[in-house]
């Protein structure tokens, strides 16, 4: 060593099986929706969506999953826009809408083993007989949620392993235990209830009602910032971090999501983790944009990344499956960092180490507090039945912050195991995966398309007869649910239409609009032309618009401004600065009625706007000071049927 180098640290770590093994491994997964996360993925060209979802799910090829976790649709804002529910309304059901049900049988048919999740973030109204609280007829809320599950098994043959009760939000001792119930009573004794998607604080309660403690099969908290707390390890049930991660997917996320992997096990106890999200498929200037494991928000243009965070993935699920034990260790390194090592009982090991800085490991939520981590070597000694082991598959990480080329999930010399010792150098930003498995592979497909911006020339007239999903595509629903709809007995150019169709204020995760909005195209938008056909179906108070830079959505939907053009039922219009409608900057009479088509288009250059209906001027040179730019959008008055047709955009 040169004169003055500090010797390197060193310390040594014992695996050893003799005297049994720690707690049973459950899976690394990720969530799609919470909400409307995976909306952009569905219409991706061939062969791009099949390389996407064989990157996220193809056993021993790219983030290789163990779980899949979607939200169980509620007709509500749930973060990036909303999803349909399976029972719009009371009399209702529906197996075929949104995206989900899609993506769960794409995920089986990579991994049949693949573990599946359900998860309300919101509710139709009906399930609260208008209250916004889903507990107050537990019976209800069991039996839609039920109906979920059933239908999963009937229309897609696909098994829910999990259920879980109210994301984020209050949970409910006596609906957990109805549920549980209506469960058992037919037969989905397989079904475990996680809950409560939360804090640990379902734990004290748990240690004091058995039959509470009994009906639950999973303790789930929320970005635990790795810790757990004593009343969770009471319960004596598993504790997984059933959300965490959320960070912006660059080598910071992929060194947060590196860090807790291992670490809400050496800290926590914590048995899973899944990440929020699983592809970043939404318009990226939405809410928490590119905080997927991947991105895939342009399919347009086929163009996708996959992000440093799903090689980090790899390093475990590769090499580790749920059913998996982990071995007892502290499995804290010395000179920071951690270790983890699993083994599947037949003599089997994978150990995987990080040694993540505080810097460049930083997760969205909770505060990290301070530690260091330095170059360290460590040497492991093997015990008990992993004496024997010869050979270990070497998989390595760097995540270099300077140069920015890291090196991710590449495959290094076996390294020999003497007598059960072996040492390795560690440095800073570093992954390791030492495993006996010889599965492990990077797969790489060949660069896809490179990015284009979203075409500045578009229109659909909504005419398919049999659309493989119930959404349109690139339509971004914020409140309410715009789905495909058919006027069989149209007898002239609307069939085939698009309808909002959620008519009863649902019951929210956030505070959504007052008013029905999807929006669509470019952010960036400065000048464009909109035009739609539209269809009040609602008499009196009913009312649609067209809008043009719009400049919000998400759970900030409700403060949405950009230029709003409005007609109503009672032959008025209006031109307002908000979704909100207060911001009034023009109004006057159009002569619109209701059950009848008419034509809008809104014009919207520089800082002037005019509109025209049914092709005539109807008003015009209303100034516009903000926003400067949007999206394009459409939407209703209220909670209230309308149909669209034949929407355009020209924007440049
Ligand atoms: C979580 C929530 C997700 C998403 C995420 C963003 O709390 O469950 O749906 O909103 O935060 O960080
Ligand atoms: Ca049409």
């Amino acid at each position: 060593p040169s004169v003055g180098a500090a010797p390197l640290l060193a310390a040594t770590y014992v695996l050893d099986d003799s005297n049994g093994l720690g707690r049973e491994f459950d899976g690394i997964g990720a969530v799609s929706g919470g909400g409307a996360t995976s909306r952009l993925l569905v219409n991706y060209q061939e062969p791009y969506r099949s390389q996407i979802l064989d990157y996220l799910f193809k056993p021993n090829f790219g983030a290789s999953l163990h779980m899949l976790k979607v939200e169980i649709g509620g007709d509500a804002q749930s973060t990036d826009g909303t999803e349909p529910s399976h029972m719009h309304y009371e009399n209702d059901e529906n197996y075929f809408r949104g995206y989900e049900w899609w993506l769960m049988k794409e995920a089986k048919k990579r991994n049949p083993k693949i573990k599946l999740i359900g998860l309300p973030w919101a509710f139709p109204g009906w399930i609260g007989k208008g209250e916004n609280w889903p507990y107050d007829y537990p019976d209800i809320t069991a039996y839609y949620i039920v109906s979920w599950i059933l239908g999963a098994k009937q229309y897609h043959d696909l098994d829910i392993d999990y259920i879980g009760i109210w994301n984020e939000r209050a949970f409910s001792s006596k609906y957990i235990k109805v549920l549980r119930h209506f469960l058992d009573r037919l037969g989905l004794w397989n079904v475990g209830i996680i809950a409560a998607d939360g804090d640990w604080n379902i734990s004290n309660e748990m240690i004091v009602d058995p039959y509470l403690n009994d009906a639950i099969e999973i303790v789930g908290a929320h970005y635990p910032g790795t810790k757990t707390v004593q009343n969770a390890i009471l319960t004596g049930k598993k504790l997984w971090s059933s959300e965490d991660y959320s960070t912006f997917n660059n080598d910071i996320g992929a060194g947060c999501w590196a860090r807790i992997l291992n670490q809400n096990y050496v800290n926590g106890n914590m048995t899973s983790t899944i990440a929020w999200n699983l592809v970043a498929s939404y318009y990226e200037e939405l809410p928490f944009g590119r905080c997927g494991l991947m991105t895939a928000q342009e399919p347009w243009s086929g163009h996708y990344k996959v992000e440093s965070p799903i090689w980090i993935t790899a390093h475990t699920t590769q090499f580790t499956q749920p059913g998996w034990s982990y071995l007892q260790v502290d499995g804290h390194l010395e000179g920071g960092g951690s270790f983890v090592a699993l083994t599947d009982g037949l003599g089997n090991l994978s150990i995987i180490i990080e040694t993540m800085s505080h810097n460049h490991s930083k997760c969205i939520r909770p505060p990290l507090p301070n530690f260091s981590v330095v170059p360290q070597r460590a040497t492991f000694y093997l015990r008990g039945s992993f004496y024997m082991v010869e050979t270990l598959q070497v998989w390595h990480s760097r995540l270099d912050f300077e140069s920015g080329k890291s090196i991710l999930f590449q495959q290094l010399n076996p390294l020999k195991v003497w007598k059960g010792r072996f040492s390795l150098d560690l440095n800073v930003d570093e992954v390791y995966t030492l495993t006996t498995l010889k599965t492990g592979w990077k797969c790489e497909f060949p660069e896809p398309p490179p990015p284009q911006p979203f075409p500045s020339n578009y229109r659909d007239d909504f005419n398919i007869r049999n659309p493989p999903f119930s959404e349109a595509p690139n339509f971004a629903d914020q409140t309410g649910v715009f789905e495909y709809f058919v006027n069989a007995s149209d007898p002239g150019d609307h069939v085939f239409t698009l309808r909002q169709v959620v008519v009863q204020r649902p019951i929210t995760w956030v505070s959504d609009a007052d008013q029905t909005i999807s929006v669509i195209g470019n952010f960036k938008w400065v000048n464009m032309t909109v035009t739609c056909d539209i269809y009040i179906e609602k008499p009196r108070e009913g009312g649609v618009f067209i809008a043009g830079r719009v400049d919000n959505g998400g759970i900030y939907v409700r403060r949405t401004k950009g230029v709003f053009f409005w007609v109503f039922a009672d032959g008025s219009y209006r031109v307002t600065g908000d979704l909100a409608g207060e911001e009034i900057l023009m109004k006057g009479l159009a002569g619109v009625r209701d059950n009848a088509w008419h034509t809008l288009t809104l014009n919207i250059q520089g800082n002037s706007a005019s509109g025209l209906l049914n092709g005539y001027p109807l008003w015009e040179n209303v100034t516009i000071s903000k926003p400067g730019n949007g999206w394009a959008a459409l939407g209703t008055r209220s909670f209230e049927f309308a149909q669209f047709d034949n929407f355009q955009v020209e924007a440049c």
